[in-house]
């Protein structure tokens, strides 16, 4: 692939906002598909409520498990150095970056992507169906807080952790909450506000 092409394609799939990791992982002539690398071992694990085995080596980057071994999208390559969120998924109750969490730090424990939040809404709430949405989900789609999306994987993992701990934050507690994951558009005041009425919206419900 020439460069012009390799250009062309790695920004064809961020405004698509989907495939960017897989086109510049293939840009830089770096395959991320395979990774039973020298020792591959069979890994039980929870996911998304389901117990799974996976076979990829104890090293590999969880995220990397996730979107080429078991085709769960939802959680993104972003910066791949724990900078931005995007690869976010809950384990157990806490947020993690998948990117650097190997995935023999997760054996044995249950991992929650942005495909299982609708499930764990509905169990956490006591619903008898998982809704299409979370409350979150549809805060951010009515305050139309998501420009290019490559952020809501991350952004919707976070304050599902944040409103499980604490029904209702402050403005403020959202802020601090949700620090660490960078939005490259620039929405913050909006997924703030969002988050805000989720909460409102949850509260309401509860
Ligand atoms: S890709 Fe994991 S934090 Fe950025
Ligand atoms: S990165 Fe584009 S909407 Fe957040």
């Amino acid at each position: 692939m020439s460069m012009n092409s390799c250009h062309r394609s790695v920004t064809g799939h961020s405004v698509a906002g989907i495939l960017y990791s897989a086109a510049t992982f293939s840009c830089l002539g770096i395959s991320r598909v395979s990774h039973g690398g020298a020792n591959p071992v069979a890994t039980q694990l929870t996911i998304n409520g389901e117990t799974q085995t996976v076979e990829s080596s104890p090293d590999t980057p969880l995220l990397y498990v996730l979107r080429d071994e078991l085709q769960l999208n939802g959680p993104r390559f972003g910066c791949g150095l724990a900078q931005c969120g995007s690869c976010s998924v809950l384990v157990d109750d806490v947020e993690m970056r998948a990117c650097v969490t190997p995935l023999s730090a997760v054996a044995g424990r249950e991992v929650t992507t942005l495909e299982g939040l609708p499930e764990r809404h509905a169990q956490t709430t006591g619903l008898d169906n998982a809704p299409e949405l979370t409350p979150i989900q549809e805060a951010l789609v009515d305050e139309q807080a998501i420009q290019c999306g490559y952020c809501y994987n991350g952004m919707i993992i976070k304050a599902t952790e944040l409103l499980e701990n604490n029904p209702s934050p402050s403005r403020a507690e959202i802020v601090t909450a949700m620090n660490g994951h960078l939005c490259r558009c620039g929405t913050y005041p909006k997924i703030i506000t969002a988050i805000e009425l989720a909460a409102r919206k949850m509260g309401e419900q509860a």
